[in-house]
């Protein structure tokens, strides 16, 4: 099984040797890779949905892996028992889906070693539940695939302490390590808050105002951080 760059750079942050549950794995790409490569001896592959279940199911069956492949159907963590897993992967949804996902079962939570988290969008709120929840930042890695880039964060149990909370939205580990992709990461933010602030300036009400004054003291933050002029 032939991986894209995105699903690579997931799979080469799996500890070998973990047992992974690759919730909403829709194909089973990553699944299938991750036991025919050796790196899990195991890995539970969940999808709440009935058309990606029985698409998975097809590709573990084609590839000969239904004894490594264990698959479910269920909404998130629901599938999945305590203790089963010790490292959860969510990619290819939103930051909020996630967030709904890890939020709604603590007992699950609770035993999970390493989150490897790919959000679509909301990248933001995602980190400010993940700190907020008894997790670090443990790393952040960019990728580019077809003129996307698309951000992957690695979370730990631990403590995160920021200084100032613009570092979490934009990334504290990208920040500092001062990824190759990070000044085009970082203009499509400050692209989104324009247009935001944009609409915002066309309303007529006073609260818009005030809103899009916000939003441009945000983005001259970011841009500040940045180094934009
Ligand atoms: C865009 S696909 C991503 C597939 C794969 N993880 C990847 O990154 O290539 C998102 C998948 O998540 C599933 N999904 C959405 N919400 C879910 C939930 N609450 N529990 C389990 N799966 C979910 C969808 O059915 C869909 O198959």
């Amino acid at each position: 099984m032939a991986l894209s760059l995105r699903l690579a750079s997931l799979a080469a942050l799996v500890p070998p040797g973990s047992i992974v549950a690759d919730i909403g794995t829709d194909h089973a790409y990553l699944p299938i890779f991750l036991v025919e490569k050796g790196i899990c001896p195991v890995v539970i592959a969940t999808d709440i949905k009935d058309g990606p279940y029985r698409i998975a199911a097809g590709k573990v069956k084609d590839h000969h892996v239904q004894d490594k492949v264990i698959l479910r159907l269920g909404d998130g963590l629901t599938a999945l028992k305590p203790l089963e897993a010790d490292v959860l992967v969510l990619a290819g949804m939103g930051g909020n889906t996630i967030r709904e996902i890890l939020a709604s079962s603590p007992h699950i939570m609770s035993g999970i070693k390493r989150l490897l988290l790919q959000p679509m969008a909301d990248a933001a709120d995602l980190r400010f539940w993940l700190v907020a929840n008894g997790w670090r930042i443990a790393d952040e890695v960019l990728v580019e695939e077809d003129n996307r880039i698309y951000l992957i964060i690695t979370a730990e149990p631990g403590l995160e302490e920021t200084t100032d909370p613009i570092f979490l939205e934009l990334g504290p580990r990208l920040l500092e390590k001062n990824d190759p992709l990070l000044k085009v990461y970082l203009e499509n933010i400050i692209i989104k808050y324009e247009r935001i602030m944009a609409g915002l300036a066309v309303a007529k009400s006073s609260t818009a105002w005030e809103k899009a004054l916000r939003v441009k003291i945000k983005i001259a933050k970011i841009k500040g951080v940045a180094g934009c002029p």
